[in-house]
């Protein structure tokens, strides 16, 4: 009897101990926030900060984010894009202008949890990466760079990156202008696709997908017509690009869907978010 009592005992331990460790959060006591990305056209940054072209420019000159404009609005954007309508040379016949996407976020005091879900919506272009149906790509930004607390992303967004109109080379990737990893001027990211791999990397002169220590798992699977992928990353990162996340701040970012098996700028992307690790942000992931 003694012995009985002393395995199961041990047995719980050693459960409580597992669940201690690796303690997916409980999403469907999570909160969410609907987030639509939409597809961009060619909208550099270099497009968006000239007035002559762009309506918002003097408005983010004066310190406005994209999202205090956009965030309701980023559905019609899309469809005038995606059309052809504005901005956009090639329009893809099919595609989503838009797609809405539920996100969620958790942590435990050592992993921050990211969970993404969306509907896949129609398709069926020509397979620009014929491996991969989907691809999520999260960056995160830690109120360094300038600017990023207003446009997200677009910071890394340029006119001569590969696959813009106007790129002269095809190995260009997004940058930022002014990066310097050392002091913390770049964008961490993080990547998962669906053919099974997943990239830990960042964004200073030049995209790197590789050497990030922070990326704990990404996975990613389709039930039904629903996509549901989730990030689990150590808050302290830990490699070169990656970002140190603590308790009671907030940090810049936004995210990417390659849907339709796409790749560079043909993309559905976010505008700029919070993120807050306990602290009021646009997206709060509090700890469970
Ligand atoms: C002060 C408000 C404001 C800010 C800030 C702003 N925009 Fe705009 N944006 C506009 C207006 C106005 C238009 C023109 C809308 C139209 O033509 O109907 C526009 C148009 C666009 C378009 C073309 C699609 C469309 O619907 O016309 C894109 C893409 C865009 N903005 C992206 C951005 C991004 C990215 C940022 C941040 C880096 C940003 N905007 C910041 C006001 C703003």
């Amino acid at each position: 009897m003694q012995k009985l009592i002393t395995a199961s005992a041990i047995g719980l331990v050693l459960a409580l101990g597992a669940s201690g460790t690796m303690a997916a959060p409980d999403w469907s006591k999570t909160p969410s926030k609907k987030i639509t990305v939409f597809y961009p056209g060619v909208s550099p940054i270099e497009w968006v900060t000239k007035g002559t072209e762009h309506g918002g420019a003097r408005g983010l000159k004066k310190g406005e984010t994209c999202a205090g404009c956009h965030d309701e609005e980023t559905a019609d954007m899309g469809k005038k894009m995606v059309t052809g309508q504005k901005i956009e040379p090639k329009p893809i016949k099919g595609k989503a202008g838009s797609i809405p996407v539920t996100v969620q976020a958790a942590h435990d005091g050592t992993n921050l949890y990211l969970r993404f879900s969306w509907k896949q919506p129609a398709g069926g272009a020509e397979k620009m990466d014929k491996d991969n149906q989907v691809k999520l790509a999260v960056m995160f930004e830690d109120n360094k760079v300038e600017r990023a607390n207003q446009s997200g992303c677009w910071e890394t967004c340029h006119q001569d990156a590969r696959t813009m109109p106007d790129a002269k080379d095809d190995k260009k990737t997004k940058y930022i202008v002014g990066s310097d990893v050392k002091s913390g001027k770049f964008y961490d990211l993080i990547q998962w696709a669906s053919k099974g791999a997943k990239h830990d990397g960042y964004v200073a002169d030049k995209r790197v997908m590789e050497g990030g220590k922070a990326l704990v798992d990404a996975k990613g699977e389709k039930k039904g017509d629903e996509w549901v992928v989730t990030f689990t990353r150590k808050l302290a990162g830990g490699g070169e690009g990656d970002i140190a996340m603590t308790a009671g701040k907030t940090y810049n970012f936004g995210f990417a869907i390659h849907d339709d098996y796409t790749v560079g700028r043909f993309h559905q992307v976010s505008l700029g978010y919070t993120l807050g690790i306990d602290a009021k942000a646009d997206i709060t992931a509090a700890k469970q």
